[in-house]
């Protein structure tokens, strides 16, 4: 039977329930610091058992309790963080630099574009 929701649903849920369309993938999400949106995003992501996390963000010390309750949903997640300032076009570049040369990532299946005014 197909999975219901409705606006009750939290985003773990929905994550399980899709899990097969996460699981071992990798997705670079952007912005995600404490408390925000991005944050919420990443950490129902992990429900769904990705096999690689990127932070792209300008503030590691905001990213890292995100990183710690990803850990806290499960350890095999690889969470990496990659500084990034979207008004910035040569951080773009050398952000789109180190992820492609991480060695982490064949390709990015989803990119969350949660940075916004
Ligand atoms: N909250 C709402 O009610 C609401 C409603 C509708 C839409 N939205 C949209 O949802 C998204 C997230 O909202 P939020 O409330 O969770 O915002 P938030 O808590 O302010 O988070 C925004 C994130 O974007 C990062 N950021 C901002 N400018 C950046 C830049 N130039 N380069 C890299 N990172 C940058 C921030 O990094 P720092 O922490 O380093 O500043 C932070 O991690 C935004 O696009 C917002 O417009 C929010």
């Amino acid at each position: 039977m197909a999975a219901e929701f409705n606006q009750w649903t939290a985003g773990e849920e929905d994550a399980k329930a899709y899990s097969s369309r996460c699981e071992s993938e990798t997705f670079t999400i952007t912005g995600a610091s404490e408390g925000g949106i991005g944050a919420a995003t990443a950490i129902a992501l992990a429900y769904g058992k990705p096999r690689t996390l990127f932070f792209t963000c300008r503030d590691p010390s905001k990213t890292a309790p995100v990183i710690e309750a990803i850990r806290n949903v499960d350890l095999n997640i690889k969470t990496i963080f990659v500084n990034l300032d979207l008004a910035d076009q040569e951080s773009i570049r050398e952000a789109a630099r180190t992820i492609q040369e991480s060695g982490d990532v064949e390709k990015i299946y989803g990119l969350i574009n949660n940075v916004g005014d």
